[in-house]
This record gives structure tokens, C-alpha cells and sequence, in this order.
């Protein structure tokens, strides 16, 4: 009698233990975010050419929504959002997933791998700047950023929550949330709608100018290499025969209209329609390979080939790209040496301080 006594307190110490080490396990499995230091979203190194389209660029409704004001504390709960695969039905893909700081926060394959293994039928987009822009997607089918950023969390490939309102209740249940929504937005409600606010502001945040071009700005271009000068001239001057500027403009090296470039005779992805799609900013290119709307081409210097021989006529085939005779795709005729310079102006707008900032980085590694 006495040793079964014993026999059994041994056995529920043995289970006991067990499950005092599956409880820790389980708390362990569970990434809690390192949020020991604290950093000043509000202070952003804007493109250093945008003084002159400031007045503009801040009327954008983008740039600042009075609704929904930028805070150190929001914008820190949006970066946890963004990098928490709580996001997705299955908690396998965060936004970050398939937007990777390293590489312009695009991905460095075509297509994407969603929740469930599936593909997405489009390249991921680099992300800088949203806020200096005014439409989202390849189709530009978006142009609000509070709402542009739970499109990704309800479709069906990229992270499967279809019906949105499951989301605040299920994030509410993870331990380290109440708190940040407390700090972000005054209690610890969480609502679809502070899911939104939150990674607006992040994204808000998220603005790119410190790229040698923007040094470039300010001395007078005496950081350039004569190639890259070169190279400069050839893709901003409207009347160059590069003629690239008369698509990618502005601060960004971006369009306002959307366009076909001549990718293909017929399109099988018609983007806005015709085969017209987003002309992305440029800012960051050299890290955001591969390109164009479904990552065909793996280098620069296969766009730059793309635009002096490649493109081919279509009856949605934007003017820029068509020759004198209006009958067929124009050819730009570069050296060697002019497509070297295209490439090496390119190079020139990444801002590595973005690619590695700490306050955009991963806040579960
Ligand atoms: C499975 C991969 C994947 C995930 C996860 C994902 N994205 Fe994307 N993202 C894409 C793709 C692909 C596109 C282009 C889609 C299109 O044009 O139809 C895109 C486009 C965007 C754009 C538009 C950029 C521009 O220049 O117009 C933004 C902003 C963006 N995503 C933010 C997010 C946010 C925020 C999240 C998380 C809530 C997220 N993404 C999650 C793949 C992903
Ligand atoms: C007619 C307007 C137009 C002209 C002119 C033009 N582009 Fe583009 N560019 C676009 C559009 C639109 C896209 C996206 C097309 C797509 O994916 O279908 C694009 C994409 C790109 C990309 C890939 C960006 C990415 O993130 O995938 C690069 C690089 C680029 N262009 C460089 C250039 C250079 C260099 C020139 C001049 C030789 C040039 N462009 C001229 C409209 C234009």
C-alpha cells in the first residue's frame, strides 16, 4: 500500500514536470517581439529633389491623414503587424515574407510563395515612399493606404484571412497585443480598424532618401563618376534617346499615368487594361531584381536591352515606346557604353541606410 503511495506521487511529479516542460515549450515556440529599443518614426530623410514638389506632395492624401495621425507607438505596432504571421490564416506569412528589407522590402524571387504554398501571379512590389504616391498595385487598383493594407491579409493566396473580422479577436488573444494597442490608440481594443491605422503609419514611415543621387543633389553631383553622369543625362533628359524620364519622373523616378512598354505581342496579364501597368518608382532598383510586373528579366542590364531592342509593338503600346513612322516599336540604337552608363545611374539611387534601418527591421529575429 505504502510503496503504490509512493509509486503514484512519483508518477503525477513525472507528470507534472512533463507538462510543466510542454507549457514551456509551448510559451518558448511563441516569438514575442524585441522592442528594447525604441525609435523616432516621425523623423524622415525625405528625397532631397522633392522641395520643389513638396506643395504637391503633401497635398497627396497619402502623405498625411488627419484621421489617422503618425505615432512613434503606432508605427511601432505596425512594424510588429508587419513582420507577424498571426497576419495569415495559418501563421506561416507575414507581410514581410514576401516584402524583404535587404531588397527594397520586395522579394527576390517572381512570384511569392502565399499561406498555403500557393504563388502569387504577380511580382512583389518594392516598398518606399507610399506616402509620396498615390496609387498601389500593378493595376493600381488601390489608392488609399488604410485600406490598401489589408488587401494582402484577405487574398487568398498571400495570407488567406478572408473574412476580416476574425482578425482583431484572434491578434487580441496574443499575449504581447494589448499592450501596443493600449500605447498606439489609448486602450487595448483591438479593431480592424486600428489593424489598419497601425500599418498606414508604418508604411507612412517608410520613406527612402539617402541614396547617392540625393548626396548627388546637394553637391552638384561632384559624388558621381562621369558614367554615372552620363548615364544621369541620358535617363532624365525628356529629348535623350533614352527618353526614360518621360515615364519614370520626379522625386521618385515614378509615373502618373499607367503604361505598356511592350513586354509582349499580346498580353495574358492585362494589368489596368491593354497590358498598362504602375510605372514603379526606381528609387532602390539595383536590390529589387527580379523586375516588371512578373519578374522577367533578372538584371538591369536586361531592362536597359529591353528598352533599346526589345520592345514590341501591341495596339496598347504607349507613345514614348512607338517610333516616328507611328507603325512600329521604337529602337533606341545605345552604345555599349550609353547602356553601361544607364545602369550605373540606376545603381546610384539605392539608399542603404533604408535596406539595413533597425527601426524597419524584424522585430522577431
Ligand atoms: C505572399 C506574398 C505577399 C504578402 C504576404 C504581402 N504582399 Fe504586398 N505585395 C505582394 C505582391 C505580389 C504585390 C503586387 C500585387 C499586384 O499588383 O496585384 C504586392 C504589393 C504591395 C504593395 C503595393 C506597392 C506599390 O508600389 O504599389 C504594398 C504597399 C504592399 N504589397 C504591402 C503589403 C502589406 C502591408 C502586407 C501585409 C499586410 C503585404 N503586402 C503582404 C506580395 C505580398
Ligand atoms: C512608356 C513609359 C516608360 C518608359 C519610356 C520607360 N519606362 Fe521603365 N517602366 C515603365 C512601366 C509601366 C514599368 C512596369 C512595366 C510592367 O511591369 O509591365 C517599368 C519598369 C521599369 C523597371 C523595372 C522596375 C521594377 O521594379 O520592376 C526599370 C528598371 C525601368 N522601367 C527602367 C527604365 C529605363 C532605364 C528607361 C529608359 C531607357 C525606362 N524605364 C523607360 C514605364 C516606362
Amino acid at each position: 500500500m505504502k510503496n503504490l503511495h509512493h509509486v503514484s506521487i512519483i508518477l503525477v511529479a513525472i507528470a507534472m514536470t512533463a507538462w510543466a516542460c510542454q507549457k514551456d515549450n509551448t510559451e518558448a515556440s511563441l516569438p514575442t517581439p524585441d522592442l528594447s529599443q525604441s525609435h523616432d518614426y516621425l523623423n524622415m530623410k525625405l528625397p532631397a529633389n522633392i522641395s520643389p514638389f513638396i506643395n504637391l506632395a503633401v497635398s497627396f492624401p497619402n502623405y498625411n491623414n488627419s484621421e489617422n495621425p503618425l505615432t512613434n507607438d503606432g508605427a511601432t505596432l505596425g512594424r510588429v503587424l508587419f513582420y507577424d504571421g498571426h497576419l495569415s490564416k495559418n501563421n506561416l506569412i507575414s507581410c514581410g515574407s514576401c516584402h524583404v528589407q535587404a531588397k527594397g522590402f520586395a522579394d527576390p524571387v517572381a512570384f511569392s510563395t502565399g499561406f498555403k504554398f500557393g504563388k502569387t501571379t504577380r511580382n512583389s512590389m518594392s516598398i518606399a515612399n507610399m506616402s509620396l504616391q498615390r496609387n498601389y498595385f500593378w493595376d493600381r487598383r488601390a489608392s488609399n493606404l488604410e485600406e490598401q493594407v489589408m488587401m494582402p491579409v484577405q487574398n487568398h493566396v498571400e495570407m488567406g484571412i478572408e473574412k476580416l473580422g476574425v482578425l482583431p479577436q484572434k491578434l487580441a488573444q496574443v499575449p504581447y497585443y494589448p499592450a501596443l494597442f493600449e500605447a498606439a490608440f489609448g486602450d487595448e481594443q483591438v479593431t480592424e480598424e486600428r489593424i489598419s491605422f497601425a500599418l498606414a503609419q508604418y508604411l507612412r514611415s517608410m520613406v527612402s532618401g539617402n541614396s547617392r543621387y540625393d548626396e548627388g543633389i546637394a553637391n552638384d553631383f561632384s559624388n558621381f563618376t562621369e558614367l554615372e553622369k552620363m548615364g544621369m543625362q541620358l535617363f532624365t533628359d525628356w529629348n535623350s534617346r533614352a527618353g526614360c524620364a518621360n515615364c519614370h519622373g520626379g522625386v521618385l523616378f515614378d509615373g502618373w499615368n499607367a503604361e505598356n512598354i511592350g513586354l509582349d505581342e499580346d498580353y495574358t496579364d492585362l494589368g489596368e487594361g491593354d497590358g498598362r501597368f504602375k510605372v514603379p518608382s526606381l528609387r532602390n532598383v539595383a536590390v529589387t531584381a527580379p523586375y516588371m510586373h512578373d519578374g522577367r528579366f533578372n538584371t538591369l542590364e536586361e531592362v536597359v536591352e529591353h528598352y533599346n531592342s526589345g520592345v514590341k509593338m501591341n495596339s496598347g503600346l504607349s507613345w514614348a515606346l512607338i517610333d516616328s513612322t507611328g507603325q512600329g516599336a521604337r529602337r533606341l540604337h545605345l552604345t555599349d557604353f550609353e547602356k553601361k552608363a544607364l545602369v550605373a545611374f540606376l545603381k546610384t539611387l539605392t539608399d542603404e541606410q533604408y535596406l539595413k534601418d533597425p527601426k524597419f527591421s524584424d522585430p522577431f529575429r
